[in-house]
């Protein structure tokens, strides 16, 4: 098996990063991480990144004042150099622009912490609630010019509880989140697509995944 060699843009602590880290650990997983990118560079996940002996580097968006393609066409060289195939984003807080998207469509993939078409944007938990929802979830999709619109690839739900702040609610669903994308991006890389149902156990609650096998 050859392994798409994959790359992780992300801005903060980069925990649905170091869950796909720790899944490509499995020796058949077919993704293999190359590369991790920020555009913050005090992002904890970066220092994460590094204890996995991944190489991760800071691209600061700053420095490049208001033009959004200098930054991006920086981050796609540093993504090519390291032979990258397919790129993650993972909590990357950065609307990309349609260059990027194009120069990477169809391998270009999103975790949302909400069940699209639901709640594309921020503050997502808090909309739920506000919503009075009793399912909250997140979604896993390919990027594509449109913010939080590409087709989905898989979703994890969960209930809501009577007492849930957007806090909680957060918390609970990034566990959610860490079970639902390593299996996404391994489908991604594998090119299957038939999602299935499994419900998993975890902390008290049952996650609903339906993501391709
Ligand atoms: C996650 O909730 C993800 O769905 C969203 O941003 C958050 C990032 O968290 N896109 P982390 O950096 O992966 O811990």
């Amino acid at each position: 098996m050859t392994r798409k060699k994959l790359g992780i843009l992300i801005s903060g602590r980069g925990s649905n990063m170091e869950a796909l880290l720790k899944a490509a650990q499995i020796p058949d997983c077919p993704y293999e991480p190359m590369l991790v990118v920020s555009n913050r560079p005090d992002a904890g996940g970066l220092t994460r990144a590094r204890e996995f002996s991944i190489a991760a580097d800071a691209i600061d968006h700053r420095t490049y004042g208001k033009d959004r393609e200098a930054f991006e066409r920086d981050v796609d060289g540093r993504l090519k150099e390291a032979g990258v195939q397919l790129v993650a984003l993972a909590g990357f807080m950065r609307v990309l622009t349609p260059w990027f998207v194009n120069e990477w469509a169809g391998r270009l993939v999103n975790i949302h912490p909400s069940l699209l078409p639901k709640y594309p944007g921020v503050d997502t938990h808090a909309r739920c609630l506000a919503a009075g929802d009793l399912v909250h979830g997140c979604t896993v999709h390919y990027v594509t010019a449109g913010v939080d619109e590409g087709p989905t690839i898989g979703s994890a739900e969960i209930d809501v509880r009577p007492g849930d702040t957007p806090d909680l609610l957060a918390a609970r669903l990034l566990k959610a989140e860490h079970l639902l994308y390593p299996r996404c991006l391994a489908a991604v890389a594998r090119g299957s697509a038939e999602r299935v149902r499994e419900d998993v156990a975890v902390d008290g609650d049952i996650i609903r995944l339906f993501a391709p096998k």
